[in-house]
């Protein structure tokens, strides 16, 4: 039978083994035995990903988790990593090489902006930033050395969107591998795949596990773009733990009904955020005032879980409003079941100079909500008395 994506993230499992369990089992071991010296001298001569040698090249809690983003994603194959960063990295150093040259959206979440601008460099990598308002402007930027193209839609924090298709087809032109990081959306909401890009990635920290308990990444894409990326990974470390791979599994398993509630949440506080008189605007993908609201509802099937706002006030509002929340955790995280209110200026950001801010969509009144699975009277009305009160 063929499955629709929601059964599949329930119904993808380990095989059972020999104990009969019904929920999928946890293989939290470092290392696998071998019945003779004979196999294991026959494992470690193949490269294969399907012999068990050691958790840091392999592991079936592990290969459960990643068959479940490729089931989901639309993807021939995937490897998981102990964090997101570290499956931004992995992608970075797996096909890019001194002498090469990156194009990125400049919206991108903080540390993959410290990566492009401070380490890749630092190894003759050269990048160049466009707008994520002017997708038209990529073209100009390509160059003979252009390797890959890296996008966040949405991206964190300002929800930009860009036209996945659009870029896929430019990439395809100019030989370019398209990195989409699908954080913000999930698969459960938005498939680039289907839209042509190469390469997914996620920080399964986000959404994936959504009740903000464990780390971790992935990546996913053609079966030849996966295999030297696994031997990256294998080689270099940065494998995900059996552990928490379990706890991303399971989390899979309810994926599908909690991005519908996160947007379900997320598009009524938007649209009580409407006009409010503390702030000068409001974003959110599946809003008709969003820039890019036609592109959200081409590619996207909800507008996810993340609303933004500008107050009047600017960073001191931005203080006052966070220091007047009752209920809305004030921490760095997002895609979780409780709701969470930052101020990136004053906080995350705020090392960062006024251009660095710019260039990655901090204004100083922007508050970023992850809008949790509580009751959305709760949440709108503990936004607006925090509002009275900055
Ligand atoms: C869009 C995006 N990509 C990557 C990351 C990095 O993920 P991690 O914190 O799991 O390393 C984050 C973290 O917030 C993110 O929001």
């Amino acid at each position: 039978m063929s499955y629709k994506p929601e059964t599949k993230a329930i119904r993808t499992q380990t095989g059972r083994t020999q104990e009969k369990e019904h929920s999928t089992p946890l293989f939290l071991t470092s290392s696998f035995v071998y019945d003779s010296a004979e196999d294991m001298a026959a494992a470690f001569a193949d490269d294969s990903l399907e012999v068990n040698i050691y958790s840091r090249f392999s592991n079936p809690t592990v290969d459960e988790f990643i068959d479940k983003i490729c089931v989901l994603e639309n993807a021939e194959d995937g490897i998981a990593t102990g964090t997101g960063m570290a499956a931004v990295f992995s992608t970075f150093m797996t096909f890019l090489a001194k002498g090469d040259h990156i194009i990125s959206a400049s919206a991108v979440f903080g540390s993959t902006h410290t990566i492009l601008t401070k380490y890749l460099p630092k190894w003759g990598i050269d990048y160049s930033y466009f707008d994520m308002n002017k997708p038209e402007s990529i073209e100009a930027l390509i160059k003979p050395n252009t390797k890959m193209l890296y996008v966040e839609t949405p991206s964190n924090p300002g929800l930009d969107i860009i036209d996945i298709e659009y870029v896929a087809k430019l990439c395809k032109q100019h030989n370019i591998l398209l990195v989409v990081d699908n954080c913000f959306a999930t698969p459960a909401v938005q498939q680039p795949i289907n839209f042509g890009a190469d390469l997914v990635l996620h920080s399964a920290t986000k959404f994936i596990d959504g009740q903000g308990r464990v780390l971790g990444g992935v990546v996913v894409g053609r079966k030849e773009l996966i295999q030297p990326m696994y031997l990256f990974v294998r080689n270099t470390g940065p494998s995900m733990s059996p552990f928490n791979a379990w706890v991303l599994t399971k989390s899979l398993e309810t994926l599908y009904v909690r991005m519908d509630r996160h947007a379900n949440n997320a598009l009524k506080l938007a649209k009580a955020l409407e006009g409010h008189a503390k702030i000068t605007s409001v974003k959110y993908p599946f809003l008709e005032t969003h820039p890019q609201y036609a592109v959200a509802k081409k590619q996207m099937s909800n507008g996810g879980g993340i609303v933004t706002f500008e107050l009047k006030g600017g960073l001191e509002s931005g203080r006052k409003f966070l220091n007047a929340l009752q209920m809305l955790s004030m921490t760095n995280n997002l895609g979780d079941s409780r709701s969470i209110a930052s101020h990136p200026a004053s906080t995350t950001h705020s090392k960062l100079s006024a251009e660095e801010k710019a260039a990655v969509g901090i204004t100083p009144g922007l508050v970023r909500v992850s809008v949790g699975l509580e009751s959305i009277d709760d949440i709108v009305a503990d936004i607006m008395q925090a509002l009275e009160k900055c």
